[in-house]
């Protein structure tokens, strides 16, 4: 199975459905899963973050139960998938200023806008896929340029490019958007 993990607006659900495509495998939305099938595979909801609370165990029995190997699979968190066999997990970014219209245009309210923001500067997916799956799986691509990223899922499954791979990062420059963004939240 190939885990498609970022921050929400990142571009996962747009990139996930292309990735299935190019491979001809199919593709499986985590939030998805649990929404149609919350009895058994939720434990409640989450006022302050508006989203089903996951049963790990409950999905993980779940999906032991599908055809994995054909799967590319959409997860908000990468740790829920700890376990299960991955070829790669593919982390999805876009730059900053792009991501904040993203979700603004999706017309998210500024706190869940920042808080959004704040989880993409401090690479709050990567780390916990890093956690989760190791270096040797985990493969950042940028959505903003989609042929150059399919390419290079592509050459990280056949074995032409050995994961870690990095986007470069300019945390200054990203901090400084950040900034900016926050004067046009307060307004
Ligand atoms: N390559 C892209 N170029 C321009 N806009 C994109 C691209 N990928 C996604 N988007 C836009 O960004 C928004 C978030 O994309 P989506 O795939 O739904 O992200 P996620 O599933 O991570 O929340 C959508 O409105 C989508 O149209
Ligand atoms: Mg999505």
């Amino acid at each position: 199975m190939i885990v498609v993990s970022g921050v929400p607006g990142s571009g996962k659900t747009c990139f996930a459905r292309l990735l299935s495509k190019e491979l001809n495998m199919d593709y499986l939305s985590i939030t998805s899963l649990v929404q149609e099938k919350r009895s058994t595979l939720s434990s409640g909801f989450d006022e302050r973050r508006g989203s089903l609370i996951v049963n790990d165990e409950a999905l993980l029995n779940e999906l032991r139960r599908l055809p994995l190997d054909r799967l590319v699979v959409e997860s908000i968190s990468p740790s829920l998938l700890e376990g299960l066999p991955v070829q790669v997990v593919v982390i999805t970014r876009c730059p900053v200023r792009d991501l904040f219209f993203r979700l603004e245009r999706r017309g998210y309210p500024p706190q869940k806008i920042l808080e959004n923001l704040e989880a993409e500067l401090l690479d709050v997916p990567l780390i916990e896929a890093l956690n989760s799956f190791g270096e040797d799986l985990v493969v950042e691509v940028d959505t903003s340029v989609v042929d150059k990223s399919l390419n290079l899922v592509r050459s990280v499954l056949d074995g032409k490019v050995r994961p870690p791979v990095f986007l470069p990062r300019d945390k200054d420059a990203e901090f400084s958007i950040f900034e900016e963004i926050l004067k046009i939240l307060r307004k």
